[in-house]
């Protein structure tokens, strides 16, 4: 059966999802014999418009209704011919994985992949092979006989950090103590956890809030396929994902330090060589990203975080953008209005160089305590940003920053610095010409920074959250979050459950 085969009785084309589940018959990493291997299909009614991101919340909504043993749902990716090869084969058991659940593997095995290639997180080439863009129109992608096929996760007997995303077996929700709020969002919190002895900042969503809207469904399965991926010294990282029946959390490295946004509200401006420091980690952090093909857009001071030792983490990748090329333009409007691109004001499309814009914003910020353009009206901001107006130079800095500024800052995004040579370019910046990055990774100290750190967390930490947020009353347990959902459980892609 083709991918978007009218089904009789039906006005739109119907999409077949498979997936693959295979469950090991003893828990001793079963052999291949011993394993079986079920099938499950899914056909989904593909009305005008519907998304990648439609599609598969009503895949995770029709198993979790009709499957109760099936496991997390990654994402889904697209099988070239598979519908009519899914419907001329029978199943095929067996495989070999020391994990308890196998992902799908492609109904003609026409790849060569061997299941183990398919096993999920584990497998760092399958990224690659998720639909990341779930705004994408299915039917825009899907031919006749194309299929879609769910990944599964792979809950693997390992220790190492990804393992531990697959599962909350090594660890008991109930044995995490919230101490305070960090922060609030609007459909989120971050609270700080104390779990076996350690602090963990964990972001809550309210899945009340989330399933009944789109796009904030998709980028909570986006954010936490993305933070599963990354690794970096100046991002934060993910240990675990978990669902209950009413919220979403994600455990976070726990930053300390706090909001950089928060010490420039209390402190004021930063000096330059300051500046420097920071904005030296963040373009590192963002190197990185750019590197694994993934638009951060979102770059302000409220998402860079101060670990304990008063270094830079970027986090909240709920607007990042993966499966980023150097042509790639994306056209949804999204950041912070206060840091929007000229391109994005513009609804030009957008791209890595949206990144360097906020980058550009991002120094101006940390230097004078404003935004480029502002004076009190946001319009005005916006409109002058969109025709390429010359900004307040700001006071008492070097003629360098001032024009590291203006290149950050074009309004023309191709001509803007990091466009053509990307974060290497912004590095060979005279501003930057005595600071040696290979240093910075390190996090070692150099006399281009007089002050190492400009900040150290621990010297006042009472003072590293706004008020505001902490003395916010919480429940002492995740477990007390309790559940907002009254309808049918809804199960959200990557992140595991915990029964309660
Ligand atoms: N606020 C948001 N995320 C945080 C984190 N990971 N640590 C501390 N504060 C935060």
């Amino acid at each position: 059966m083709p991918g978007t085969v009218t089904k009789k009785a039906r006005a739109s084309p119907m999409v077949l999802v498979v997936g693959h589940i295979r469950k090991a018959a003893s828990p001793a990493a079963a052999s291949e014999r011993e394993a079986s291997e079920r099938r499950v299909e899914v056909w989904v009614e593909a009305m005008p418009g519907a998304t990648i991101g439609w599609v598969l919340s009503r895949v995770i909504e029709e198993l979790s209704r009709k499957e109760p043993d099936v496991p997390n749902i990654v994402g889904l990716r697209m099988v070239k011919g598979g519908a009519k090869v899914a419907a001329d084969s029978s199943m095929r058991g067996g495989g070999s994985s020391a994990g308890s659940y196998s992902s799908g593997r492609r109904p003609s095995d026409s790849t060569g992949s061997s299941p183990a290639d398919l096993a999920g997180l584990d497998d760092g080439g399958l990224e690659g092979d998720l639909l990341v863009d779930y705004g994408v129109a299915v039917l825009d992608i899907l031919a006749d006989s194309d299929c879609l096929e769910c990944v599964f996760e792979v809950q693997e007997p390992s220790s190492s950090s990804k393992a531990k995303l697959t599962g909350l077996d090594r660890v008991q929700v109930a044995d995490f103590q919230i101490i305070r709020v960090l922060g609030t969002g609007a459909s989120c919190k971050v609270v700080q956890v104390k779990h076996n002895g350690n602090f963990y900042a964990v972001k809550v969503m309210s899945k009340r809030k989330i399933v009944t809207n789109e796009k904030k469904l998709e980028r909570a399965i986006a954010e936490k396929r993305l933070l599963a991926r990354i690794s970096h010294p100046f991002c934060v990282s993910l240990h675990w994902a978990f669902q209950t029946k009413g919220h979403l959390f994600m455990v976070l490295d726990y930053c300390a330090g706090g909001e950089l946004f928060h010490h420039l509200d209390r402190r004021g401006p930063f000096s330059e060589p300051d500046t420097r420091f920071y904005v030296s980690e963040i373009l590192l952090g963002l190197e990185y990203l750019h590197s694994q093909g993934i638009l951060y857009r979102d770059l302000k001071p409220e998402n860079c975080l101060l670990d304990v030792d008063g270094h830079i983490r970027l986090t909240d990748f709920g607007l990042s953008k993966e499966n980023l090329t150097q042509s790639a333009l994306f056209q949804s409007f999204v950041g912070t209005v206060l840091y929007l691109s000229p391109e994005m004001i513009r609804r030009e499309g957008h791209g890595l160089a949206l990144d360097f814009y906020c980058l550009g914003c991002l120094v101006y910020v940390l230097l004078t305590g404003k935004l480029p353009h502002f004076t009190g009206d946001v319009h005005q901001m916006c409109s002058r940003r969109a025709k390429g107006e010359a900004f307040e130079a700001p006071k008492g800095c070097s003629p360098t920053v001032v024009h590291i500024c203006e290149r950050l800052l074009e309004a023309d995004p191709a001509v803007r610095l990091g466009t053509q040579g990307q974060a290497l370019e912004v590095k060979e910046h005279a501003w930057f010409q005595d600071v040696d990055f290979h240093k910075v990774y390190r996090k070692e100290p150099q006399p281009v920074f007089p002050n190492f750190p400009p900040i150290d967390p621990k010297v006042d930490p009472d003072h590293n959250f706004s008020s505001q947020f902490t003395r916010v009353p919480v429940p002492s347990q995740l477990l007390g979050f309790g559940s907002t959902v009254t309808t049918s459980e809804h199960l959200i892609a990557g992140y595991s459950r915990v029964d309660y």
